[in-house]
């Protein structure tokens, strides 16, 4: 549970241009974003957006710290000139940071990674901040960018859909990873008992908090897990790390799957003429992503030719019909425990927080693109919270109606990340500055 210092939610009145840069897995993605304020017709926001997107290399991922560092910097400074930015917008270019790794924050504009999770593994950042080790890189390229605030992007994902929709409770991720935050009130939050920076502060005043509940389990005492997941864990850059998150999330969904089919073949159960050890393609771990579970799961055409013809080109596996219904049913397995933890995590937050209804922007590739996700995961979050049957079982659309309900997130790593910046920069130009390191101190 980590405190965010991002303080309540936005006024929707936050205005400015902003750069946001966002870590994800596979890319660096840099927007440039200007908010409007409300269009005064359809009262809805008027947002411009330019994005671009720079490919992280695989060898960066498990590299030095400066290179990341210099490669964030780099690509900055190449969107800085691509959009014509120097010297046209307000100098120095505000920016936010979304690092969606777990970072303990004392300060909104710091950020110390306590640990990679998603596979990352750069050397030399865990333990360190963040922001002052991307500070540096900027420096040394004498970008005209002042870093505002260090985000994660549940956070961002709550307040960018807060921004538009005030029935927005929690932000959620179910993608790479899984994760969600929340607001609460900072008197109930006891890391800060004693903290200085909020005696200037009504105890009354909410704080996002980011869960990093991906890490949930660790001490593997409450959940139940397979060989398969111990497996996973063992292979992982750090394992005994984020148990609940490699039982759930879309990184690891493709590969529990991999790893029952090699099982069940060595067994003489599936393929029996075919070592799968010996497949080149089908060997190399996380070959398969979850668009392919997805795909298998909704696989209507007869006999399951398509997954067939998807199994046989990927990996030059033949299966016959009954080894395609096995495995069919073996995704159904992973992605209907996936869901239904997703739900556990967001339980345990409406059930510390007695919240009863809202709205859960959730983003990520799991919540966005596995089309019985919703289902599943509202069937389990009604189920664990004891609702009604009627609340939120009757969809005919397979949308989920229950009183609290997933929504699409806005744009949380982009949106979420300007729409935070601004509001820092309002509490720090109000001279209400606790959790804020500023400019001068720097
Ligand atoms: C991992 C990260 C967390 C992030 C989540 C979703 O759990 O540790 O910070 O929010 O993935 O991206």
């Amino acid at each position: 549970m980590y405190t965010t210092w991002v303080l309540g939610f936005p006024s929707g009145n936050e205005q400015g241009s902003y750069l946001t840069i966002d870590l994800g897995g596979s890319n660096l993605r840099v927007c440039w974003i200007t908010l409007n304020g409300r269009d005064p017709e359809s009262s809805k926001h008027d947002i411009n957006l330019a994005q671009h997107k720079y490919e992280i290399k695989d060898d960066m991922k498990t590299g030095e710290a400066s290179e990341l560092w210099k490669f964030i910097a780099v690509s900055l400074q190449k969107f800085i000139q691509d959009h014509d930015l120097n010297g046209k917008a307000q100098e120095p270019l505000r920016l936010g940071f979304t690092f969606s790794y777990p970072a303990i924050q004392d300060y909104i504009d710091q950020g110390v990674l306590q640990t990679w999770t998603k596979g990352f593994d750069i050397k030399n950042v865990e333990g360190k901040d963040v922001a002052s080790q991307l500070r540096e890189a900027m420096k040394r390229l004498e970008l005209p960018v002042e870093l505002i605030a260090v985000i994660n992007d549940t956070t961002g994902a709550m307040i960018a859909s807060a921004y538009n929709d005030p029935d927005t409770v929690i932000g959620a991720i179910f993608g790479t990873g899984c994760n969600a935050a929340y607001m609460d009130k900072i008197s109930n939050i006891p890391k800060l008992s004693n903290n200085e920076q909020t005696q200037s502060l009504d105890p009354e005043t909410p704080m996002a908090i980011n869960c990093e509940y991906g890490a949930f389990d660790n001490s593997r005492t409450v959940l139940p897990v397979t060989k398969y997941d111990s497996t996973i864990d063992e292979d992982s850059p750090r394992p005994g790390e984020q148990a609940f998150e490699k039982l759930s999330a879309g990184l690891y969904l493709g590969e529990i799957y991999r790893l029952i089919l090699l099982d069940l073949n060595s067994n003489k159960i599936l393929l029996k003429n075919h070592n799968l050890k010996d497949n080149k393609k089908f060997s190399e771990p996380y070959c398969i992503d979850t668009a392919l579970l997805s795909s298998l799961e909704d696989d209507t055409s007869s006999s399951l030719s398509e997954s067939a013809r998807a199994l046989e080109e990927k990996f030059d596996i033949v299966l016959s019909e009954e080894e395609l219904l096995l495995s069919q049913l073996i995704a159904h397995l992973i992605a209907i425990r996936g869901a239904r933890l997703c739900a556990c995590g967001i339980a345990a937050i409406c059930r510390h927080q007695n919240i009863t209804k809202g709205h859960v922007a959730a983003d990520g590739s799991v919540a966005n693109k596995h089309p019985r996700f919703k289902r599943r995961w509202a069937r389990a979050l009604g189920e664990i919270l004891d609702w009604e049957e009627n609340d939120w079982s009757k969809d005919e659309d397979d949308q989920n109606v229950g009183p609290i309900m997933l929504t699409s997130a806005e744009d949380g790593s982009g949106i979420g990340a300007a729409v935070i910046a601004a509001m820092t920069i309002e509490r720090w130009e109000k001279g209400q500055r606790a959790g804020i390191l500023g400019r001068n101190e720097k």
